[in-house]
């Protein structure tokens, strides 16, 4: 049964486009949206395969204009980047941002978008619902440009969210900002822009999907809304993960259904797996997705020991998976657990922190980290500095 809640927001504002051969209608949809002078945030793999080219010609197509191309977007991009991004922008004299690529391009174009047009740093852009408002504050939020996403993972979700995550390299630490005009105006998803994604990238970023569907799901701040989605992305990553992981290139219907679950799943509504690989990032650059496929069974299994209440959810998620769900909760969601370890493994993603770089010492600092991560509050069981190690431990 689900009860009916004292308080929960849903917004979601961004135009989505899905289908096949939408590249070269950037720029007759971007117009749309009121831009006039693009300018393209990718990084230099995207470029290298020439999408970035096709997207271009969209655009002119559509009768826009290509103000300039930002390429030196990492892997893991930090406020540095996004004031070089920025910069570039404003000297390219653009009035409109299009990213193209995964989610560390899009919070990049994100970030560069509020700092071109607020100005400030882009640590200054820190926080919840902290952008300029109208009214000293108070009113409607202050747009900032046009934004449109097209990604080329199917992860992140960040096309359609109003969040953004960036490393701050003095203090080690990820910046989480989020506000109602981050939202990107348009996203278009493509499966010809995750057509040359590598086996790899492609297995962790859809654990990524996973784990934002799962999260949000048990979530303190889980809503009937998102619930829909978290359920419809969870089947459709159960039909399309593995297929668009093992076949790639010749499986567009898998790809492009992967796009499609990695958007409904996306969620400000986390918890302690994010609160744990947000710090696995910042310190030892596990990538996200990779961090999020280690973490999450070890998270299912000690939030299910929170209570009844949340060992119910992940049976829910069990059904769908037709795992074997009769029997004490907690049973439930061990065995889910117990799936998802063998999923990440199938996958050929590393399945310990010790295989992704982390070695034991580096505990103490990781428990300092998903201590002080946002998502830690959101998560359903409370835990404390002692549990973080020893799911650190437990995930080593
Ligand atoms: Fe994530």
């Amino acid at each position: 049964m689900t009860p009916f809640k004292d308080f929960y927001q849903y917004a979601e504002s961004t135009r989505v486009i899905a289908g096949r051969d939408l590249l070269g209608s950037a720029g007759f949809e971007f117009q749309k949206e009121g831009a006039r002078r693009v300018f393209v945030v990718t990084d230099e793999v995207i470029r290298g395969t020439g999408l970035v080219e096709r997207v271009e010609a969209g655009v002119t197509d559509g009768g826009l204009e290509v103000a300039g191309v930002f390429d030196g977007v990492p892997q893991d991009s930090s406020t540095e980047v996004v004031e070089r991004c920025a910069a570039a922008a404003k000297e390219a004299g653009a009035d409109s941002f299009l990213a193209v690529g995964g989610g560390s391009v899009m919070d990049t174009a994100k970030v560069a978008d509020a700092v071109f047009t607020h100005g400030g740093g882009a640590a200054e852009q820190e926080g919840f619902f902290l952008m300029p408002r109208e009214d000293d504050g108070m009113g409607r939020p202050l747009d900032i440009a046009p934004l449109a996403c097209i990604p080329t993972t199917a992860g992140t979700g960040s096309e359609v969210s109003m969040a953004a995550v960036i490393k701050d390299p003095e203090r080690k630490v990820k910046l989480e900002i989020a506000d109602f005009p981050l939202f990107p105006r348009l996203a278009i998803l493509d499966p010809e822009s995750t057509r040359t994604l590598p086996a790899s990238v492609a297995a962790a970023t859809g654990m990524d999907a996973m784990t934002h569907a799962i999260e949000g799901y048990v979530s303190t701040e889980w809503s009937p809304h998102q619930d829909a989605r978290s359920l419809q992305a969870l089947r459709m990553i159960r039909d399309n993960l593995e297929r668009a992981v093992q076949r790639g290139e010749e499986d567009e219907e898998a790809r492009g259904n992967m796009l499609i679950a990695a958007n409904l799943a996306i969620t400000l509504a986390l918890g302690s797996v994010h609160a744990m690989s947000h710090p696995a990032g910042a310190q030892f650059s596990v990538p996200h997705g990779v961090a999020n496929a280690i973490h999450l069974p070890h998270v299912i299994r000690f939030n299910a020991r929170g209570g009844d209440t949340i060992a119910e959810r992940y049976r829910d998620i069990g059904e769908l998976f037709a795992l074997e769900t009769g029997g004490a909760p907690t049973d439930a969601a061990d065995a889910l657990a117990g799936y998802i370890t063998a999923l990440v493994d199938r996958l050929g993603l590393p399945t310990r922190l010790s295989q992704a770089g982390v070695p034991e010492s580096g505990i103490a600092a990781l428990v300092e980290g998903a201590m002080g991560d946002g998502t830690t509050l959101l998560n359903p069981r409370e835990a404390s500095e002692e549990d973080y190690a020893e799911l650190y431990r437990s995930a080593l």
